[in-house]
């Protein structure tokens, strides 16, 4: 028999965001969209999963699926709910957190901007307004001296191109506006100087401990790829995806300063030209793959292509996030067992990965999809916040256990 084994020290956790699981947010951009009408389902953030007082046994059921880390993120609105005032009691809340994970043996992986912004940043224009990145950077100025030396790893911003994207050009992220590439472009740029200057400063206040973003990586693949065409439209298609304006120039996003490459990772889309008004790139399913509740095709073997990509960064690499939207957990569990094979077999070809981040530990509120959309390896009732363990939970924890896959006939 032969165990596939993982480097030793290798990281298994799960990774959350505060407005998808704290409950009682009523301070940030997301809370004022959902009062809004903005989203999909009608439901509410509050109490998600009331991860805020429950913390502690939370942390207990992800030692039961045997993380050794954890990726999270601390909520600016509660930290800074006016600008320039921060709230003592807050970011105690957030010291207890951390401890609570060193103590249970994990280590923090820390967001500082996954999604939402204080409402007095966002009414001011948010990310597009002209001083974003100064304001952010006195929040992160601020977590690294009170909370620095709890931290394991820093991540600076949360999937840069999504969040562009959903809030300026399709609507469903908060301030929900459509069809504005200027403004995504001004935020892409302003997220891009974010970055850059928080890295510097947590190097400086907090050296030694990590920083880099969560990039991410939706495959763009060309639909025939012996057609010249097809490569070139996934090309145009993924580098689009990838890059943010550096200095009036795109770059692609992970050759930003940092320290480590996070990558985030669920599926992607077959790329063929099309008429210049139907918007130069058609994307659409691969035929014949199984698909999330989301409508994303399954096939948790990208993984190993998004990787193998990356090997060229010459940086450490985590998965930063990676999972299935999906009801019925058989999907997850087959899902799981390829995505962490094909990381296996990344690993064993020499791409520098030092952990994975599965998302998500507690099913909990998808943005705009609030409740409907089910990523978790652990089941939450939403009526009684009772917890359950899913099968994927368990065979999360096996594999974490072990540090292997399970043994594959020699
Ligand atoms: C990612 C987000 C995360 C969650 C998953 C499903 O784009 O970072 O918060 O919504 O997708």
């Amino acid at each position: 028999m032969v165990e596939r084994r993982f480097p030793d020290g290798f990281l298994w956790g799960c990774a959350t965001a505060a407005h998808q699981v704290e409950g009682n947010n009523h301070n940030c951009d997301w809370w004022e969209f959902e009062q809004r009408g903005g989203i999909l389902t009608g439901d509410s953030a509050d109490p998600a999963c009331d991860h805020y007082r429950r913390f502690r046994e939370d942390f207990a059921l992800l030692r039961q699926l045997h993380n050794n880390a954890h990726r999270f993120s601390v909520e600016w609105s509660r930290i800074e709910p006016e600008e320039g005032r921060f709230d003592a009691a807050q970011i105690a809340h957030y010291r207890e957190v951390l401890a609570e994970l060193r103590a249970q043996g994990m280590a923090p992986m820390v967001t500082l901007h996954h999604f939402t912004s204080p409402l007095w940043f966002a009414r001011r224009g948010g990310w597009a307004a002209a001083g974003a990145p100064q304001a952010f950077l006195r929040f992160v100025r601020r977590v690294a001296a009170e909370l620095g030396d709890l931290v394991a790893f820093w991540c600076t911003i949360n999937e840069p191109n999504i969040y562009a994207y959903q809030g300026w050009m399709g609507g469903e992220f908060p301030p929900g506006r459509r069809g504005d590439l200027l403004g995504m472009v001004r935020v892409l740029a302003n997220l891009s100087r974010a970055h850059e200057q928080a890295v510097a400063e947590l190097h400086r206040l907090t050296p030694g401990v990590p920083v880099g973003l969560a990039h991410h990586e939706w495959l763009m693949m060309p639909a025939d790829p012996r057609r010249r065409r097809d490569r070139l439209a996934a090309r145009v298609a993924q580098g689009l995806m990838d890059g943010w304006p550096v200095r009036g120039r795109l770059r692609p996003v992970v050759e930003a300063p940092s320290d480590y490459i996070g990558l985030n990772h669920y599926s992607g889309s077959l790329v063929t030209p099309t008429r210049p008004w139907s918007g130069f790139v058609r994307r659409f399913n691969p035929p014949g793959l199984p698909t999330s509740d989301f409508g994303w095709p399954l096939q948790p073997q990208w993984l190993r292509v998004c990787l193998d990509r990356l090997r060229a960064a010459n940086r450490p690499i985590y998965v930063t996030e990676n999972g299935v939207a999906t009801v019925d957990d058989r999907v997850r569990v087959r899902f799981l067992r390829g995505a962490l094979e094909a990381l296996w077999k990344s690993i064993a070809d020499g791409v520098p990965v030092r952990g994975y981040f599965h998302w998500t530990s507690h099913d909990n509120f998808e943005w705009a999809h609030g409740y409907s959309m089910r990523f978790g390896l652990i089941a939450v009732d939403l009526a009684t916040q009772r917890r359950t363990i899913k099968p994927s939970g368990r065979l999360y924890a096996r594999v974490a256990e072990r540090n292997a896959l399970p043994a594959l006939a020699a």
